[in-house]
């Protein structure tokens, strides 16, 4: 069974609440899962990610940003992740590629450096599964800041840093582990076609229900 499962894509692409949809069919299904995010989900991951999401005037360097990022990881992997991993399906909003999209695709850190930390943090924990949304950058930032007043900082980043961020995302080639579905649908027919992908791949013990909301 296929338990580790990232959801990744650009801001405002639909991650949140492709989660949450998904979440809602493995309630129903009767399956046991633990939903959380990156940066973030757990009490000083939560707090290192103020820092990097709201928006402020005092730039934060690319390596700075890199090891806080790997600091939230470090605290969120060890304290929520793995232990949750051992009795539930965990889904995750976003993980290693967004880090490799927005850190290393837009800086000069090289991806040796990503690579050596995510080995050190994470003794090399990738997801069973990454689901990717795609979607034009233009839409999502529109939709994100629709959405959020405070968390702005990367969405008020200018649109050279989106694109490459965007196209990190489009470029990730889809692998036994990495499957990109079109955001540009409805919430609830990308759900379908998330649900119909999971079941086809026999990902749990058991179908999983669609749950579409309104
Ligand atoms: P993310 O987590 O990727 O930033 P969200 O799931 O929070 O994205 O969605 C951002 C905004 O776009 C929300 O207001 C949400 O209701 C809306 N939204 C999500 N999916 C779709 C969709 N497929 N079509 C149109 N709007 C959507
Ligand atoms: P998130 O809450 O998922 O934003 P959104 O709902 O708009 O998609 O993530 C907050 C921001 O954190 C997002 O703009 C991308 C950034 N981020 C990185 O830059 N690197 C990372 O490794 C992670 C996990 C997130």
């Amino acid at each position: 069974m296929k338990k580790f499962i990232a959801f990744e894509g650009i801001d405002g692409s639909g991650k949140s609440t492709q989660l949450r949809l998904l979440a809602k069919s493995l309630e129903i299904g009767g399956l046991k899962f633990f939903c959380t995010r990156e940066p973030g989900g757990s009490y000083v991951s939560e707090l290192i990610r103020k820092i990097l999401v709201k928006r402020q005037k005092e730039n934060i360097l690319p390596l700075t940003e890199l090891l806080l990022i790997y600091a939230a990881r470090n605290e969120h992997l060890k304290k929520k992740i793995v232990p949750n991993l051992k009795n539930r399906i965990v889904l995750c909003d976003r993980y290693f590629y967004s880090t490799y999209c927005y850190q290393i695709l837009t800086s000069n850190i090289p991806l040796s450096m990503l690579k050596y930390l995510h080995s050190k943090v994470t003794n090399n924990l990738m997801p069973d599964l990454t689901l990717v949304i795609d979607i034009d950058f233009e839409i999502g930032i529109k939709r994100s800041l629709k959405k959020k007043k405070d968390e702005t900082r990367f969405e008020f980043k200018d649109s050279l840093f989106h694109k490459k961020v965007s196209l990190g995302f489009k470029n990730l080639k889809k692998t036994q582990k990495i499957e990109i579905f079109n955001g540009n649908y409805s919430k609830n027919q990308i759900h379908k076609n998330i649900v119909d992908f999971l079941n086809k791949k026999k990902t749990f013990n058991k179908i999983i229900p669609y749950h579409y909301e309104n």
